[in-house]
């Protein structure tokens, strides 16, 4: 009897507190599980399959502004849209699908994960405040899945852990950081020797027909030369033995 009540407590207040925390996944993925503006969690599968008519959206708070998140504020408010986040916005919500966007069972195989801040044509866009928008910092953040029935919160997950994103470098530091540094330095030398050997080539093949083009002019200038030193010769050479003879 007390476990049954436990569990209609929650109904009581109106939405359920489902025991799902959100998390960056840890399927392989080709682009990093966390970017300087994108992370990616899991799609919450087989979590919501109670509520078969609800909305599921994805809240995005600050680390810190998680407690102060109001379950009955409005999805496509300026309360709550990407675009005021993070100032003075402080949580937004965004990728709502229906329960059919995350069949239970999921198939074997499939990667199930939801990139969040992967939208970047509606960031500064007002009139789209669900904008899955790149995230305008490193953080953390907090997420959870928020179902709603209408407008009325039926359900929700637990927060997640808080997430912080890769911090861009500042472009002054680039120069100096170990692996870029490394990366950059054997773009740069391959491409010089590439240059190098192609100059190399060049010069190889300048030389080349500049020699064999001033052989060409200095056998045509002592051709006749030859011609007629040798026709003297063998003039000569026949004059001789047919003088002998
Ligand atoms: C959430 O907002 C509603 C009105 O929108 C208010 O009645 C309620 O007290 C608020 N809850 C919290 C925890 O601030
Ligand atoms: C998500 O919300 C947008 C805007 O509020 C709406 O146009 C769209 O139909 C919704 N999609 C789903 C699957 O609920």
């Amino acid at each position: 009897m007390l476990p049954l009540l436990l569990l209609l407590l929650p109904a009581a207040h109106g939405i359920a507190q489902l025991k799902y925390r959100p998390a960056l996944t840890t399927e392989p993925l080709l682009e990093g599980v966390t970017t300087t503006s994108t992370f990616v969690v899991d799609q919450p599968r087989c979590i919501f399959k109670d509520y078969d008519n609800a909305v599921i959206w994805l809240v995005v708070a600050l680390d810190q502004a998680t407690s102060s998140f109001n379950n009955t504020a409005r999805p496509e408010t300026s309360e709550t849209a990407f675009q005021g986040f993070p100032d003075p916005v402080r949580a937004y919500m965004t990728l709502n699908a229906t329960l059919g966007s995350y069949p239970c069972p999921k198939p074997e195989g499939d990667i199930t994960v939801l990139r969040v801040g992967s939208e970047t044509s509606c960031t500064h866009d007002v009139t789209r405040p669900t904008c899955n928008g790149p995230l305008p910092g490193p953080g953390p953040y907090r997420v959870k899945f928020l179902a709603l029935e209408g407008s009325v919160p039926v359900a929700e997950t637990g927060w997640s852990m808080p997430i912080t994103l890769i911090k861009a470098k500042p472009l002054s530091s680039i120069s100096t950081a170990g692996s870029g540094h490394s990366a950059d330095m054997i773009a740069i030398t391959t491409i010089l020797s590439i240059l190098f050997a192609i100059l190399l080539a060049g010069l190889v093949a300048m030389l080349f027909f500049w020699g064999s083009d001033s052989c060409g002019s200095s056998s045509t200038f002592s051709k006749p030369e030859s011609v007629t030193v040798r026709r003297y010769n063998t003039h000569h050479v026949y004059d001789q033995p047919a003088a002998r003879l």
